[in-house]
């Protein structure tokens, strides 16, 4: 298996804090690789790390053989790295459709030919007025294009069954319930066909059962070969997805190996686990 994400000696400071000191891991293509560890233990920061949500202090991330460390979001999810965020971002006076197709942007070419420019401050004014030409003007690529993205972004909306996101296309995003925002989130970064998938507590607040459907999801994507980084608290979920997982406690990755030796390994249960985990129980 190739190696499709490597992170090296990453350090992110807030102030006196080592919120993610010296973490180092490799995910190959087509792997699932969980990361837990307790509440303040550095997970999200790692993500952040990894998105170019924050710049790290030190250490590098790379992105097969490409340097990406200090890209800013946009450039790292153009790359193909996707993720969703904790505490859930949708746009709440946009329809759910609209949440997905957003997602899709940096992938259009005919639609934003000088989409790269944008990020320069004079030059943006050049690509957009280049869009706008291309959004006033009727032609069959463009008209392809557009076909494109709405029937990837539909059918990720049917991912997750008849009765979650399907009919509700049109619906406001703030009008959803707790679960089905999370669900947009997980469709948008879908939809642009990621080479690395990055969900952050992606069941945080669903229950038994749709946290059963989140896994079934998950699951088949694996199958179809879908590389994902999971950070999560459910460790059923986990152990059963994962095909290694990674521990970290107070910034420090404590453990790695693959979710039996996670389960076996002392130091993990007595940081994270807990001992009813240990005895068969959850944590
Ligand atoms: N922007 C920030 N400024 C200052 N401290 C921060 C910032 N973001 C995170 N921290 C701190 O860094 C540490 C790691 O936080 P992080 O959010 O990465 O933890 P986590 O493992 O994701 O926890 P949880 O399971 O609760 O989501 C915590 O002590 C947190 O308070
Ligand atoms: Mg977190």
């Amino acid at each position: 298996m190739s190696e499709l994400l490597r992170v090296e000696g990453l350090s992110k400071k807030f102030g006196a804090l080592a919120a993610v000191d010296d973490l180092s891991f490799t995910l190959n293509e087509g792997e699932v690789v969980s990361i837990i560890g307790p509440n303040g233990s550095g997970k999200t920061t790692t993500i952040n790390l990894i998105s170019g949500e924050l710049s790290a202090t030190r250490g590098h991330v790379f992105l097969e053989s490409s340097r990406i460390t200090r890209f800013p979001p946009d450039r790292v999810a153009e790359a193909g790295i996707r993720r969703t965020f904790q505490n859930g971002r949708v746009f709440g006076n946009t329809s759910v459709l609209d949440n997905i197709l957003i997602g899709q942007t940096p992938l259009l070419r005919v639609s934003h030919p000088l989409g790269r420019l944008r990020r320069y401050p004079v030059l943006r004014w050049v690509a957009l007025l280049t869009e706008l030409v291309v959004a006033l003007t009727p032609f069959p690529a463009k008209t392809r294009e557009l076909a494109w993205q709405r029937s990837a972004a539909e059918e990720e909306i049917g991912r997750f069954g008849a009765h979650r996101l399907v009919g509700r296309e049109q619906d406001w995003a703030a009008s959803l319930s707790y679960a089905n925002r999370r669900r947009t989130e997980i469709a948008r970064a879908l939809a642009s066909h990621p080479r690395l998938l990055v969900l952050d507590e992606p069941t945080a607040g669903m229950n038994t059962t749709e946290t059963a459907e989140i896994l079934d999801i998950l699951l088949a994507l694996k199958k179809q070969g879908q590389a994902i980084l999971l950070v999560e608290h459910k460790l059923d979920l986990v152990m059963q997805l994962s095909d290694r997982v990674i521990v970290m406690d107070n910034g420090h990755k404590i453990a790695e190996g693959d979710p039996s030796e996670i389960e076996s390994n002392p130091r993990v249960i007595e940081a994270y686990l807990g001992k009813r985990y240990a005895t068969g129980g959850h944590a």
